[in-house]
């Protein structure tokens, strides 16, 4: 038996946002992805865990992270990784969204990982499919695997996350990151704070429970954790496409703007990062940035979570 099958079960079949989920149910996915970074940091990295079981990989948007890391977790727990390649697939012929699923359904996989450009794409197969879902960024909604591996490397480099202050900086308006981010620190106690233009803001952050800071100045006032996000060009449909001079002198994170979080303050990004647009190229490879912590956590918290919706203890029946 793995350190993470001692662990309690966890009560959901599918992963398709942090709202939802309560703060045990975090908890439970952080300490069984402590494990995971066990496994990750031996020689031997792979366990049987998922043996014999199918993962399928579904990614109509562009991804490094999120789906190198998704496929190297299911192998490290030797499961049968499929990528479907969306570029070449039937999609290209006109095929929906939900016929696609229903084949590779008949297929029998027993998780299937998404990432979609529509909010609650995820939520929409899930309804469909037999299998396990996990939600790897559905348009401007939410992006789950990335807060648990947000919560995860601030919890190892802090110890908690509760009392901890969060700034959370940049482009929220359009960010599946800040959105599930807020929800996971907000149900682990963390105060959040975002800063942002005002362009850049969501009509509905008042009701977020967060405090809105227009300067970095207020924003990162004694943060212990300052999390900066790009511009989602790809989302702004020409909204909003300031002089990026003008964007990183008031948004940018630099030494100066640093200066007024905690000295042992956070610096983290989930990537893909644009130099000298959201931060400067000498804090992201700066002794206080953790973002290639946040990339090694990322694997780890995915095997987690495929452990955890799979756990063979679970009565497969049950729904999330
Ligand atoms: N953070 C993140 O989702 O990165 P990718 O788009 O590279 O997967």
């Amino acid at each position: 038996m793995t350190e993470a099958q001692s662990l309690p079960l966890y009560p959901h079949r599918h992963l398709l946002g942090i709202r939802g989920l309560s703060p045990v149910d975090i908890e439970l996915l952080l300490d069984r992805a402590d494990a995971a970074v066990s496994i990750s940091r031996q020689s031997e990295k792979k366990v049987s865990t998922l043996r014999g079981r199918t993962q399928i990989n579904l990614f109509y948007e562009s991804s490094t992270r999120t789906q190198s890391s998704f496929e190297l977790a299911g192998k490290r727990l030797g499961a049968d990784v499929m990528n479907m390649s969306v570029a070449s697939s039937s999609v290209k012929k006109g095929e929906t969204l939900i016929d696609t699923a229903m084949t590779l359904n008949a297929m029998r996989p027993d998780i299937l990982i998404i990432r979609h450009q529509s909010a609650g794409a995820a939520a929409l197969l899930a309804q469909k499919v037999g299998c396990s879902v996990v939600n790897a960024g559905d348009g401007a909604h939410e992006h789950p695997t990335q807060a648990l591996l947000d919560a995860l490397t601030i919890r190892r480099a802090k110890g908690r996350i509760g009392g901890l202050t969060v700034a959370i900086c940049g482009d929220i308006l359009h960010s599946r990151v800040a959105r599930s981010n807020i929800l996971l620190l907000n149900a682990l106690g963390a105060r959040v704070r975002v800063v942002a233009p005002s362009t850049l803001l969501p009509s509905g952050i008042a009701d977020m429970s967060v405090e809105v800071c227009p300067t970095m100045a207020e924003g990162l006032k004694g943060a212990d954790v300052v999390m900066m996000l790009r511009l989602q060009r790809e989302r702004m449909a020409g909204a909003f496409v300031p002089s990026v001079r003008e964007y990183f002198h008031y948004f940018g994170l630099d030494a100066k703007k640093l200066q007024v979080a905690k000295e042992d303050a956070l610096v983290m990004h989930p990537g893909p990062m644009n130099r000298g647009v959201e931060i400067a190229s000498e804090i992201a490879d700066g002794p206080q940035s953790v973002i290639q912590e946040q990339v090694e956590m990322g694997v780890a918290v995915r095997m987690a979570v495929m452990e955890a919706l799979l756990d063979p203890r679970r009565n497969q029946d049950q729904t999330a």
